[in-house]
């Protein structure tokens, strides 16, 4: 069982209160930025950008992208996305953006997959496949199971209230993003799992029919 997708709505109310959590995103944010190796000719786009918490570590990180663009379906969220730098926001669902085709270099989309429900994963990665260029990268960063009894349990709750009428306490569902984008035309070439802050998968994919020659893959057990 899925999720039912949160509304925008549900999401404007939880901006006031988002950055109260952040610094447990942090981590895998960082290693979600250096896996994307944003250089200054990238065009990235920050896909369901929330407040824009992995736009601002990209920054952090000194990377200076030749365009940045937020995309969410809360006004409110982007709100306070627009806050970040050169982060240009657009109000827009990920199934349907309002982007021509291969308009990016990097697509970033983190703690948002697990929030879908099943159809809507397949229809918001077939919508970034399309405005990603064909020798594109994308990084996702979902959670991943919590080791240790009390972490266990604390993702088997988020499993369960991920399909009540308390399902934004299904944050923390965990979802491994690999085989969902490679049920969708890209091809993972790194996944691990990172144990500091939230317990997350952080992949990396590329389309299919990428030019360049994709490396064997790594990571996956820690
Ligand atoms: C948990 S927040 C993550 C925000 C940000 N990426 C981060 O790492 O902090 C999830 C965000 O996904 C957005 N979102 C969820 N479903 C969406 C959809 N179908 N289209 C666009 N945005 C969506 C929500 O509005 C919310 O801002």
């Amino acid at each position: 069982m899925t999720p039912a997708s949160v509304s925008a709505a549900g999401w404007d109310r939880v901006a006031q209160f988002y950055a109260l959590q952040a610094r447990w995103e942090v981590p895998a944010l960082e290693v979600s930025v250096a896996l994307a190796d944003v250089t200054p000719i990238d065009r990235v786009l920050d896909a369901a950008c929330g407040t824009g918490l992995w736009s601002r570590t990209l920054l952090a990180s000194g990377a200076q992208p030749a365009r940045l663009t937020g995309v969410d379906q809360s006004r409110k969220m982007l709100e306070r996305a627009s806050a970040v730098g050169s982060l240009e926001p657009v109000q827009a669902p990920l199934h349907a953006l309002p982007f021509p085709d291969a308009s990016f270099d990097v697509v970033a989309l983190s703690y948002a997959l697990h929030l879908l429900s099943h159809q809507d994963v397949a229809a918001a990665l077939h919508e970034l496949a399309r405005v990603l260029a064909p020798d594109g990268r994308i990084v996702a960063v979902t959670p991943c199971e919590a080791s240790g009894p009390l972490g266990r349990m604390i993702s088997c709750a988020a499993r369960i209230a991920s399909d009540t009428r308390w399902r934004a306490l299904g944050g923390l569902r965990p979802m491994d993003p690999a085989p969902a984008l490679d049920a969708t035309g890209f091809r993972v070439d790194h996944s691990e799992r990172i144990h500091r802050g939230y317990p997350s998968w952080c992949v990396r994919a590329r389309p299919v029919s990428a030019r360049s020659t994709i490396e064997p893959m790594v990571g996956g057990a820690s």
